[in-house]
């Protein structure tokens, strides 16, 4: 069993990545139901939840079929990542991730993000505040540092541990590396095998198929996977992965009735949270997936990427279901 403080989860758990205007409470609601263990919150920004911008205070919205959830927060400046975490300790999630992972430039030449990576002391030292702040679990997640030449992650998730963190995820790229390349699973793997390590260390990065799941647990022997890109616009990824743990077989993929039933209740779900000016907008980008690989489908594609009228993208759904309904999905 895998714990993240009091928090019980099965062996090698599978979390859904925080993903900015991804990882909203309607797609997480998808993910839930698709068998993701833990769900983490887009990140929020420190600044704007003290300014009380409505768009970062939005975001602390959670629903209570969604638990276990992380929120995640994002900041570099001490007072403001203290005050977030009081507002954030006050919506009661079940964790509180720090975001020591971004690597956008607005973020990092703050220091924030990816960009603490460079002042380790600093790093070390915002985590132990913040642990001290809190009763909630607070976990980190990371890139494996700011270049290839300052690699230090064994260090750093060993020194994280020890001021009080519950639970590390790492992206096994650097900040350089952007999204550039194959993320590499031996430095994270490497933090795993530190004899002092006893807090779970989740792997993320390129998690795009069932067999890259086992990989990672049975080559890398990592505590779980976190898991981003392989769920945008297919919750069904949780599924598969643990239908192919349990059995070694893959599970057929879900037919044209079920992608258009996830994507319907997606968006119905996205103007229920947003309205439906923002929640048309913002699913728009799951629709790619929901409907790949289905030959001449870019006319309904493009009406559903393209419409500003929700009615007009649920009537590209139905149409797309009586044309498309019988197509076998490979
Ligand atoms: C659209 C998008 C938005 C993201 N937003 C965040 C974020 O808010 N916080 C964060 O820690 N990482 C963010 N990430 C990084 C992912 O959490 C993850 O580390 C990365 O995509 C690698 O995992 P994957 O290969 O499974 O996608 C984002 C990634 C994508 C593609």
């Amino acid at each position: 069993m895998v714990k993240i403080g009091p928090i019980e989860l099965p062996d090698f758990p599978l979390l859904l990545a925080p993903m900015e205007d991804v990882s909203d409470p309607p797609f997480r609601t998808l993910c839930k139901e698709q068998g993701a263990d833990v769900m983490y919150t887009e990140f929020i920004s420190s600044e704007g939840l003290i300014r009380d911008a409505a768009k970062s205070v939005m975001k602390l919205d959670i629903y209570e079929k969604e638990r276990p959830v992380g929120i995640q927060i994002f900041g570099a400046e001490l007072d403001s990542m203290l005050q977030a975490i009081d507002i954030v300790t006050a919506t009661k999630p079940d964790i509180i991730d720090i975001n020591f992972g971004c690597p956008v430039k607005k973020v990092v030449c703050k220091n924030a993000g990816a960009g603490i990576l460079r002042d380790i002391p600093l790093m070390v030292k915002l985590t132990e505040a913040m642990v001290k702040r809190t009763h909630l679990p607070v976990t980190v997640k990371t890139r494996l540092g700011w270049d290839h030449d300052s690699i230090k992650i064994v260090e750093v998730a060993e020194r994280l541990q020890d001021v009080g963190i519950q639970a590390i995820s790492i992206h096994g790229r650097t900040r350089v590396q952007m999204y550039k390349g194959q993320a590499d699973w031996k430095p994270i793997a490497a933090v795993k095998n530190n004899p002092r390590m006893h807090i779970p260390v989740f792997g993320n990065g390129d998690v795009d198929s069932p067999e890259a799941a086992v990989r990672m647990r049975d080559d890398y022997g990592l505590d779980g996977a976190m898991i981003g890109r392989a769920s945008i616009g297919y919750p069904w990824f949780f599924r598969e992965v643990k239908h192919y743990f349990e059995t070694g077989e893959h599970l057929p993929p879900p037919d044209m009735m079920a992608r258009v039933e996830a994507a319907r209740r997606h968006l119905e779900m996205s103007i229920a949270w947003k309205g439906e000016k923002l929640g048309v907008l913002e699913t728009r980008r799951h629709y790619t997936n929901y409907f790949k690989g289905i030959p001449n489908f870019k006319p309904y594609r493009m009406r559903m990427v393209t419409s500003d009228d929700a009615a007009d993208v649920f009537a590209a759904f139905d149409e797309a279901l009586e044309v498309f309904g019988d197509h076998v999905f490979a």
